[in-house]
């Protein structure tokens, strides 16, 4: 009896957490980082945004210094490989900039991936990328089959 309270709870518990919905995410195919998942224009206010606020760490260029890592090339897109966008977005919103952590809401955070993901050499599409689609777009650090 006792063990069977524990397990609703248990469900209750992830349910409320937002569990179902990754869950949900997980088993739902994923489209590739590739295929025109954000906006021109998104990259555009992301990259605004990351002049703002991560250049002076980062550099405009991406490309780190000492300490700093690059948020553009191979080793930057090896962290990332096969993750979710929305573990780049939630890295983004979290923890940066190191400095003053949380300064980007999730729809901000979101643009600055877009623009991490256009200078990593992903192709633009028609739409822009929303917080809530991005457990279903996959980092792939080259363009698959190509
Ligand atoms: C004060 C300096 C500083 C600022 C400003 C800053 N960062 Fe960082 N960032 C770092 C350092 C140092 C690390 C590595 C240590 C760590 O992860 O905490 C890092 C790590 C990262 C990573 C993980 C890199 C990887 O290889 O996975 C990402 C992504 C990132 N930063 C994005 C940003 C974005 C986007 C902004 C602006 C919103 C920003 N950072 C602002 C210093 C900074």
């Amino acid at each position: 009896m006792k063990m069977r309270w524990l397990a609703f709870a248990a469900v209750t518990a992830a349910a409320t957490a937002g569990t179902s919905t990754f869950l949900y995410a997980q088993a739902a195919a994923q489209a590739s980082s590739w295929s025109g998942v954000y906006s021109k224009e998104q990259a555009e206010h992301g990259k605004a945004l990351f002049e703002e606020n991560c250049a002076k760490c980062h550099q405009t260029t991406l490309d780190g210094m000492d300490e700093i890592p690059a948020l553009k090339g191979a080793h930057f897109m090896a962290n990332w490989d096969k993750e979710s966008v929305n573990g780049l977005m939630e890295r983004i919103h979290n923890t940066m900039p190191l400095d003053n952590p949380g300064a980007l809401d999730s729809p901000k955070a979101t643009d600055v991936a877009a623009y991490l993901l256009q200078q990593n050499g992903m192709p633009a599409g028609d739409k822009p990328m929303t917080p809530g689609m991005l457990f279903s777009i996959r980092i792939d650090p080259v363009k698959p089959g190509g």
